[in-house]
């Protein structure tokens, strides 16, 4: 028999080595490392089929078609509509969710509050199944009656170990659906490493993603997320469940936005935005105002974003700041977007429009702790910039949206229409967009090209003024006529110099 050998194990990424060391060479986290005691020796490989053990007999698998019965049942949507759209319309039997957050987020209070309303009185089948390794029985029992969950046919229980959990969900009528809280309390008692550790994470996780479907009821696993962001051991777990949620909000913000990253059975570019207040959370089916409510004025700097998230338009505004610098190497930090992005519309405003940023330090926000993804945030990242740097706010009731191209163009983004309709909704007056397909500007721009296909004419919004731009010089005369024309002057008097 092999030696037991000792092992060390990254807590972030899961790499193995041999030898302990203060920073992991496979993910460059300091203090991750941590000795493991491997369940067994390495797998030694089938070997020659001996045929003398009866034990080990060789069994034909069977393939079968695509065609015939499929076990699952339709989803089982939850009622909360937020967490529904997430997840793809609801929960599906025998599958597996993982839900990353930050401590504190609230991911508890999301799931005794989904776990609820799965269970709202009047349901039928068993009731659902709340277990719970970090809060204790009453502590949970007073949380639901604090958020008015009494009622919900929910089943709690504290436990953290795998064995049990197992033996007594392993029944012929589980519950349809099981939460468990935390993925990183529970242990294994064949394993020797701490509970938390990788090795016990993706174990526990194993066994009862195993046992879901195999009794076809809905795992809901809590995981952890560490400090720079990636579950705790979850790298490992990502692979092995059906979907991955993570749930973040910015501390000191009340709202809280879940969002998939990985969906086996739905889309993952939808999110769910709820508002953490006294009663547990709540459902925001308006985000952009939720977005927009803490705007103040019409201050230099900042910038209204037509976004979309999934397949919802939000609202959000961009704040920009630029300040002088003592230093050779002005900062530039960036909350919740792309610092690439923000370097090359920094770089494109100043080669190609001839707008200064030398010498001054760049801040960038996304107000309320949305974290967008979308280039065609890019034009009113470029809009909230020129209005910081000239000191002059961007039109009070304007929304800007638009992806820059390195030469300073303007281009075309999707769901243009979707967005320009949620500013109209929500009372703004002024678009300034990219030159829309089939719109008034672009059959000026080609002329004579009289292109009779009225179907692709896009509709007016009313009450709403659109400005398209092609290139972001013309952004800069919009919002900031006297800076063009010192742009321009100083152009001049450069091609002088040079004659
Ligand atoms: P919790 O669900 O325990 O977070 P997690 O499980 O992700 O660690 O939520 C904890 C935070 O939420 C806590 O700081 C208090 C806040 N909270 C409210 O503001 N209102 C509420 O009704 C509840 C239940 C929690
Ligand atoms: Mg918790």
């Amino acid at each position: 028999m092999a030696k037991l050998q000792h092992r060390y194990v990254c807590q972030t990424c899961g790499a193995v080595t041999a030898r302990w060391g203060g920073r992991c060479d496979a993910c460059g986290e300091w203090n991750s490392i941590v000795e493991e005691i491997p369940r067994e020796a390495a797998p030694g490989g089938l070997g020659k089929a001996s045929g003398k053990s009866s034990s080990r007999r060789t069994a034909q698998i069977e393939f079968v078609g695509l065609e015939g019965p499929t076990l699952r049942e339709p989803r089982r949507p939850s009622g909360l509509a937020e967490f529904d759209r997430v997840c793809g319309g609801g929960l599906v039997p025998g599958s597996a969710v993982l839900i990353g957050g930050d401590p504190g987020v609230g991911k508890s209070t999301l799931l005794i509050q989904v776990a609820a309303a799965l269970g709202a009185p009047g349901s039928v089948g068993p009731p659902i199944a709340y277990i719970s390794g970090e809060e204790a029985v009453e502590q949970l029992r007073l949380r639901a009656h604090r958020l008015g969950l009494g009622a919900a046919r929910v089943e709690l229980a504290a436990a953290t170990s795998v064995r049990d959990i197992m033996a007594s969900l392993d029944t012929a009528e589980p519950p349809p659906a099981v939460v468990v809280d935390s993925v990183q309390t529970l242990y294994v008692d064949t394993l020797e490493s701490a509970p938390g550790t990788v090795t016990q994470v993706r174990a526990s996780a194993q066994e009862l993603i195993r046992l879901a479907k195999r009794r076809g009821f809905a795992l809901l696993l809590v995981g952890h997320v560490t400090k720079d962001g990636q579950l705790a051991g979850p790298k490992v777990l990502e692979h092995m469940v059906d979907t991955v949620l993570t749930f973040e909000g910015e501390r000191g913000h009340p709202f809280r936005i879940l969002r998939a990253s990985k969906n086996r059975y739905g889309p993952t570019d939808e999110i769910g935005v709820f508002e953490m207040g006294d009663d547990g959370l709540r459902e925001v089916a308006n985000p952009s105002a939720l977005f927009l409510a803490e705007r103040r004025g019409n201050v230099a700097g900042t910038a209204v974003f037509a976004g979309i998230e999934g397949t919802r338009p939000v609202l959000v505004e961009i704040q920009a700041l630029a300040s002088p610098s003592p230093l050779a190497t002005p900062r530039r930090a960036v909350v919740g977007w792309d610092t690439a992005r923000l370097a090359m519309v920094l770089a494109v405003l100043e080669a190609r429009c001839g707008l200064v940023f030398t010498g001054k330090e760049v801040y960038l926000n996304v107000a309320g702790g949305l974290r967008i993804g979308e280039p065609a945030a890019d034009l009113a990242v470029a809009a909230a910039l020129i209005s910081a740097v000239s000191d002059e706010p961007v039109p009070a009731g304007t929304v800007v949206f638009g992806e820059i191209g390195l030469s300073g163009e303007v281009r075309a983004v999707g769901r243009s229409e979707a967005r320009l309709k949620e500013a109209a909704k929500l009372g703004f007056e002024r678009a300034i967009s990219p030159i829309r397909r089939g719109s008034a500007s672009e059959q000026r721009d080609k002329g004579r090209n009289k292109a009779g296909n009225g179907d692709r004419k896009k509709a007016a919004h009313p009450g709403l003024e659109i400005q398209e731009i092609a290139h972001l010089n013309d952004l800069i005369e919009i919002l900031a006529p006297q800076a063009a024309q010192r742009i321009a002057r100083r152009a001049a008097r450069a091609a002088a110099d040079v004659d």
